[in-house]
């Protein structure tokens, strides 16, 4: 019996489910490449829409392949009415993660290929869901609060097009570099929780758009992509950095919580996105005239990383941690994290 239990793996531990040449996640030595190209180069240089490209064709578009690709993107992440309509009619206090996941589902049934699952329909459907998802996320933060939502412009890449349509008014530069960073650096990774969800999905023969709906689904729980959000409200209740040692010794030293945004499934060093989105949210933090929330998130990050029982565990950073920073200086919403 003991060396049946022994030999289980936890989880899909040393399970080989598919082969990717889409991307590379070395958790060992904390390094992420996409198709040859490591995730520090892609995010100090590129385009969100570069890299989409990228992933979908395993290299890097040209001048002109950016140029038509980019404004394709802005032109089909128009919504149907009648989904803007039915977003109207949820509750205001949904969960935006919830509303995401309802708005996915109804696209699919305003797209003339749901049905169709050959690669070009495929193709088409990601070019327009990639685009819709950004108009969707923007106009829920502006439903919820009250506001019409906004058109995307035909002119602006998605990372301008989300700060328009978010705040009405011209973006500036550093918040569309803060967003594009961060969806450069969230645009793949391997086969996560949501991306073997989808993939399970898929391999039913199922529809697109009902496995976006289910990576969305798994996407949502506060163990993967709902640690940002859960890590800012930790940042809000320790609320000073003077108080991060008492709360690290009640909450985490006594062993009721886990730091929210610290620890991978994969990554047992630092996770290069956490590094990259670090300086990022001490650049925005400097640039705002408010520093207090990336000190509070390093002061604890600094005493995680000096005590014993994260470094035996090997527990640092990871993507959501610092992203919760950089996010909230962005003045977004803590449930649209
Ligand atoms: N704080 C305190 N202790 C932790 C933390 C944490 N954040 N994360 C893991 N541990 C401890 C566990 O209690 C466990 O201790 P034990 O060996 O004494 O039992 C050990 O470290 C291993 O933890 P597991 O949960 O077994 O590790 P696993 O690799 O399965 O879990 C996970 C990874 C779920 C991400 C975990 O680290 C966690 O819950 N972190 C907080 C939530 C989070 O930030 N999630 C976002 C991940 S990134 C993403 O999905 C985009």
């Amino acid at each position: 019996m003991s060396a049946t239990v022994e030999v289980v793996s936890k989880g899909l531990d040393n399970v080989v489910v598919a082969e990717s040449k889409t991307s590379l996640v070395n958790g060992h030595d904390g390094k992420l490449i996409y198709s040859g190209y490591k995730i520090e180069d892609l995010a100090a240089n590129a385009l969100f829409e570069e890299v989409v490209y990228l992933l979908w064709n395993n290299r890097l578009p040209n001048k002109a392949e950016l140029e038509t690709f980019t404004q394709d993107l802005a032109t089909h992440a128009v919504l149907p009415i009648e989904v803007i309509q039915h977003m109207r009619q949820l509750p205001r206090t949904a969960n935006a993660m919830a509303v995401l996941r309802s708005v996915v589902s109804l696209l699919g049934h305003y797209d003339a290929d749901s049905e169709d699952m050959s690669v070009e329909a495929v193709r088409r459907k990601s070019l327009r869901l990639t685009g819709q998802i950004t108009t969707a996320c923007a106009a829920w933060a502006r439903i919820s609060s009250g506001n019409d939502p906004l058109a995307p412009r035909a002119d602006y890449n998605l990372a301008e097009n989300f700060v328009y349509m978010l705040t009405g008014r011209d973006p500036e530069e550093a918040e569309v570099d803060a967003f594009n960073v961060y969806m450069v650096l969230l645009a793949e990774h391997g086969m996560n929780a949501s991306t073997f969800t989808s993939r399970v999905v898929t391999a039913t023969g199922a529809d697109y758009h009902s496995a976006i709906v289910a990576a969305i689904g798994a996407l949502k729980g506060p163990s993967h992509g709902g640690a940002n959000a859960e890590a800012m409200m930790q940042f809000l209740e320790i609320a000073d950095p003077h108080n991060v040692d008492k709360w690290f010794q009640e909450n985490i030293k006594s062993g009721k919580r886990r730091i929210m945004g610290i620890g991978h499934r994969i990554y047992k060093a630092l996770d290069p996105r956490a590094q990259i989105l670090k300086e990022k949210a001490e650049a925005l933090a400097k640039n705002s005239g408010n520093s207090k929330w990336f000190e509070i998130a390093k002061r604890l990050d600094d005493m995680a990383r000096a005590d014993d029982y994260f470094i035996s565990r090997n527990l640092y950073a990871n993507v959501d941690y610092y992203s919760a920073i950089v996010l909230y200086t962005l003045r977004l919403p803590v449930d649209m994290f």
